[in-house]
Parts: structure tokens; sequence; C-alpha cells
């Protein structure tokens, strides 16, 4: 009897500063223009240098709910995925299909690009506001879906930058 892959063996949770990991692809919470700004978009456009804007610069932006990739320039990383979360506007506005979709898309155009290992911030939960419980379900149901049908990537970290964050991960994927 094959063993059932276990999608669980292939997550991880992680607590500390995307922007060093060495891994084939960091995920980015960037805002439409991809022209850098706070948290985590600051952090990575700060470490990657001077080349991320330019390109950023080239893509004329980014829809919210979508995905574009760029190379990673002086990360450890070698692609960095650009996605746009939803702002929290109290849950009628489309808010949970729109963060849903920036995982969605993100993990298709990692497979596109032939990434095998992928880091996760917790998008949409600092400065757009997404309560961080309900995003990171949104977030770990995504995964789950992807990988119980895709057996190409090999590990998806979720990095935590905060102590809540990393315990609500946590106790979603049953990793204490
Ligand atoms: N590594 C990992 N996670 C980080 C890092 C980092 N270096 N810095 C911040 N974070 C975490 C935050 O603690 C939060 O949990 O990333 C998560 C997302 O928070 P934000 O970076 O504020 O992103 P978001 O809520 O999606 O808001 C996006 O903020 O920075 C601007 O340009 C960005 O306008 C966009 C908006």
């Amino acid at each position: 009897m094959i063993e059932e892959d276990n999608w669980r063996e292939r997550v991880r949770v992680t607590r500390g500063d995307i922007t060093g990991l060495r891994v084939d692809a960091i995920v980015n919470a960037a805002n439409e223009t991809l022209l850098g700004g706070g948290g985590v978009d600051g952090a990575i456009h700060r470490s990657a240098g001077p080349g991320l804007l330019e390109e950023c610069r080239r893509l004329h932006g980014c829809a919210t709910g979508k995905a574009v990739i760029t190379s990673a320039y002086r990360l450890p990383a070698h692609f960095i995925i650009h996605t746009v979360g939803p702002v929290w506007r109290g849950g009628s506005r489309d808010e949970d299909a729109l963060l849903a979709s920036c995982y969605h898309n993100t993990l298709e155009l990692a497979k596109i690009h032939g990434v095998r290992t992928l880091a996760f911030p917790a998008i949409s939960t600092g400065a757009y506001g997404f309560p961080r419980r309900r995003a990171a379900g949104i977030a770990v149901r995504a995964v789950q879906e992807f990988l119980e049908k895709d057996k190409t990537l090999e590990e998806v970290i979720f990095v935590c930058h905060d102590d809540e964050n990393c315990a609500i991960y946590r106790e979603l994927l049953g990793t204490w």
C-alpha cells in the first residue's frame, strides 16, 4: 500500500526574518504599486538592494490577489514572488477569497518556475489588518489543497515574525 503522502510533512513553521532564508523563493506581502513599503516589503527591498525596485518598476503593478515573480538579487533566495493581500475591511468585501487567491496564485507561479522550497510571511496580517487566526486558517487551507494535488513542491515554510502568529500556525498544523 503506497504510503498516503501526508501534506503536513512538507510544511513547517519558523520564527524570524524571511529575508535571510536560503529557499528557492520567498513571498513578499506587497502593495499594488510594487514600489516597496514598510513591513516585510520594506525588509525585502532593503536586503535585496536597488535592482529589485528597478525590476518591479518594469512590472507596472500587481492587482490585489494576484502574484508576480522577480529575481531575488542580494537575498539568499533565488526568486521573490510578490503578492498583494487584501486590506481588511470587516470581512464583507471578499477579503477571505482575495487572501486565498494570493496563496493559490503564488503556489501556481512557484510551480511554473520549478520552485521546490517556498517561504510565506503572514500576508495581510500587518499593515493590512487582517485578523491573524482567520488569515492563518485561509493560508493553511490553501497550502493543503495545493500540496494534496501537487507533489513537486518539497517544502512550504510559514515564517512568523511574532509569537502570536507562530502559536496560531503551530496549533493549526498540530506541530508544537
Ligand atoms: N520577515 C517575515 N515576516 C515579517 C517581516 C520579516 N522581515 N517583517 C514583517 N513581517 C510580518 C508582519 O509581522 C506581519 O505578520 O509580515 C506580516 C505581514 O505584515 P506587513 O508586512 O505589514 O504586510 P501586510 O499586512 O500584507 O500589508 C502590506 O504594508 O509594507 C506595506 O508595502 C506594503 O502596502 C503594503 C502593506
